[in-house]
This record gives structure tokens, sequence and C-alpha cells, in this order.
């Protein structure tokens, strides 16, 4: 409905309304799903097109987005930090500071809730905030959409990818949710592992096994298990390396900091759940967590040996909450190790995610 009247607004009188949808002349964009990957899910009043993805492009990297024109999306996105930010906190346009950490941007087409907190349904909807977040980008979208219409540049790239030169809100979100389903990584030394033509070294292969395997004590024989226990969580099936599910992973025993999804439910049993991000390009993407807390993955890992703080609503899946998961430093070695085969080059210099400008 205020879809509807925004665009509405925008129209002048006898002007024909915008459309809400990639035109017949736009070229249908082939999405290849790599080996192994689920099928994607695409709204239907968003079909990928090419025009629509580029046009999605030149605004992610789009600085006249932002109330005073400093700060694009790629900003707090950047490619060699696999599309995360190196700042604990990312500083927005006035020089506020948030309480999060920028998350990296990687097969965002397979996740189903967006944010921390998971409080966007969808693409369509997460685009929209960034731009009017006060400790973002800080403008009102109708600013960001009167400076989109001052330049040259855009009326034709909205023509070619939705046969209107009329520039919507709705229309440049859908483009910027286009661009982002397209931004897949799947060229990794797992992937290729995986497809057979990459041999794991020993040392990544002992490190995947820990990660495949049971953690904590086992309660028939008391003995430890002796693995790192993170693949229900961050599991290999359907190759996300995360369920993106809204999971307590133990890191406080009170969410006075920050509830998570609780800030967003309104139910203390939702207290710090927080999104399981998949653990591609994790190498790039320091510093770790909701809250950028640990700066090395070996902070990343000493945490998870300890099982976690427990708390009324750690998850079940922290099988070591209590006693710990007794990784020794080899362990810890061949898991990093392991994370690392996640890391994908060709993604993050891929020509088709950059600067357009
Ligand atoms: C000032 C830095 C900053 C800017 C600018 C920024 N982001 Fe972000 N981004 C963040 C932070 C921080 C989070 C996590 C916020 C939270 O969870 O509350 C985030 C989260 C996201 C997510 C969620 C990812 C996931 O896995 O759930 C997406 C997608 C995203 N941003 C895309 C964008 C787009 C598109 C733009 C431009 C319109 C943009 N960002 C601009 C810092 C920024
Ligand atoms: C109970 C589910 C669960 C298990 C088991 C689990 N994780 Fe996580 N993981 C999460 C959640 C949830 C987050 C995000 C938490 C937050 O930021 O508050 C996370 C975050 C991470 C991050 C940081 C991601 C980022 O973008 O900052 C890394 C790295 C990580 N996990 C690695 C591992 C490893 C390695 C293991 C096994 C030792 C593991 N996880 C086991 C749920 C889990």
């Amino acid at each position: 409905m205020l879809f509807g009247l925004l665009v509405f607004a925008g129209c002048k009188p006898n002007e024909p309304e915008p459309p809400d949808r990639p035109t017949v002349s736009a070229t249908p964009y082939n999405l290849v799903i790599p080996p192994l990957f689920p099928p994607m899910d695409i709204p239907a009043d968003n079909p990928l097109t090419v025009e629509g993805i580029e046009l999605g492009r030149y605004l992610f990297w789009e600085k006249k987005l932002s109330a005073d024109g400093t700060q694009s999306c790629g900003s707090c996105h950047l490619p060699e930090h696999g599309f995360s930010d190196p700042n604990q906190f990312s500083v927005g346009i006035t020089g506020a500071v948030g309480t999060r950490q920028s998350m990296a941007l990687v097969n965002l087409g397979w996740a189903y809730n967006y944010f921390w907190d998971g409080r966007a349904p969808s693409l369509e909807v997460q685009v929209l905030e960034p731009i009017i977040n006060p400790i973002e980008m800080n403008n009102t979208w109708e600013n960001a959409l009167d400076a989109l219409r001052a330049d040259p540049l855009y009326p034709p790239l909205f023509e070619a990818a939705y046969g209107s030169p009329v520039i919507t809100q709705d229309l440049a979100a859908k483009a910027m949710a286009s661009f982002l389903r397209t931004m897949i990584s799947a060229n990794s030394k797992f992937d290729r592992e995986r497809a057979g033509t990459y041999t794991f070294t020993p040392l990544e292969e002992a490190g995947f096994n820990l990660f495949l395997t049971e953690g904590g004590t086992n309660p028939n024989t008391g003995q430890p298990w002796g693995g790192a226990d993170c693949f229900h969580c961050h599991g290999p099936a359907g190759m996300q390396m995360g369920d993106y599910l809204m999971h307590n992973n133990g890191l406080d025993a009170e969410f006075s900091a920050d509830p998570g999804l609780a800030g967003v439910t309104g139910n203390p049993l939702d207290s710090g759940k927080f999104k399981t991000t998949s653990l591609r390009n994790i190498e790039l993407t320091a510093p770790y967590m909701h809250d950028g807390r640990f700066a090395t993955l070996n902070e990343v890992i000493a945490h998870y040996n300890t099982g976690g703080q427990i708390s009324t609503t750690i998850d079940p899946f922290m099988e070591a909450a209590g006693g710990g998961l007794f990784l020794d430093e080899v362990d810890e070695l061949a898991l990093i190790a392991f994370l690392k085969t996640l890391t994908d080059t060709s993604f993050i210099n891929n020509p088709a995610f950059s600067d357009p400008h």
C-alpha cells in the first residue's frame, strides 16, 4: 500500500503509472545455479534481467544515495574484505558509529532473512533501510530519488530495465536486490574439492573432519567426541556454510547490550539469537560476530572451544556448553586451514560486482 502511494505520488497527471517489474524488452538473465546448490527463490514480480542487474550495480556503488553524497553501499561492503567492513563498527556519513558489524555479502539469494537480527524478510525490503538509516547513509528516499532523477545517467538505465524512465523507490529497490542475488561465490577450494577438481591438504582435510564431527562429551562413554561441532549450524548441505537461522551461539550470558532477535519479536525466548551467517570468505571478513568482538579466527575458535556462555536461550546445538570442545592447538590450526578453503578470490575480484562509476 505504502509503495503504491509513493509510486503514485511520483507521477504527473495523465502520465501512465510506472511499471512495477521489468519490461518484456529487458533481457532475461541466465542465472547459473552452481553444482550442489539448491534452486534460488526469486520473487515473481522481480525476475532477473541483465539491465536490472546492471542498474542495481550502479545503485550499489552510487554515493548520491547518501545525504551528503559521500557514501555508497560499497563504502561498508568492500570487495577485498568479502564485501564487509574491516572496522568493528561501520561509520555512517555523520560520523555516527553503530553497534553492529557490517555483514559480508555473499550468496544472499539463498537466505530468507537479512540483518543480524533477521528483521528484513527479503532483499527488496533490506535494501530500503541503509539509505534512511541515520547511522548509515542518513538520507530520505525522496532526496535519494531526486538525486538519481537529476543525474542524466539514471533515467535511461531505468528505461532499459523497466521500460520507463520514471524513477521510483520500488524499482530502485528491485534493481539493487537483483544485483545482490547475482553475487554468488562458488569457486573456492572447498567448492572445487566438492566437484572433485581439488584435493584438500592433510591439514585442510583434518579441519573439515573436525568441522563435521560432534563436539563435547559423549554421554554414553563419558569420553570427548573430539570434533569441533560446527556442522549443525554452518553445515555444507546446500553449500551455504550457514543455515541462516537465528541461533544463540553462546557469546553472552545476558543480553542487555544487544537482544538480537528478541529486539524484533519482543519475545524474551529470542534473546541473544542472531543470524547464522555463511562462513564463505570468512578469512577476509574480520572482525567477527554481530558486534565484531573477535578480531581473528583464532579468537572465534577459542570461543567455541569453551563451549560458550550458558544462558536460558543458548542453542541446543551448542553441545559442548558447560564442558568445552577439547580442541588442541593442532586441531585449531586444522580448523582454520579448512575455513580458509572457503575463500573465493574470483568472487571478490569479479568485475561484474565492481564499481562502474
Ligand atoms: C555505514 C555502513 C553501511 C552502509 C553504507 C551500508 N551497509 Fe549494509 N550493512 C551494514 C551493517 C552494519 C549491517 C548489519 C546491520 C544490522 O544487522 O543491524 C549491514 C547489513 C547488510 C545486509 C544484510 C546481509 C545479511 O546477510 O543479512 C545487506 C544485504 C546489506 N547490508 C546491503 C547493503 C546495501 C544494498 C546498501 C546500500 C543501499 C548498504 N548495505 C549500505 C553496514 C552498511
Ligand atoms: C548453534 C549454532 C552454531 C554452531 C554450532 C556454530 N556456530 Fe558459528 N555462528 C552461529 C551464529 C548464530 C553466529 C552469529 C552470532 C552473532 O554474531 O551473534 C555465528 C558466527 C560465526 C562466525 C562469525 C561470522 C561473521 O560473519 O562474523 C564464525 C567465524 C563462526 N560462527 C564459525 C563457527 C565455527 C568454526 C564453528 C564450530 C567450531 C561454529 N561457528 C559453530 C551459530 C553457530
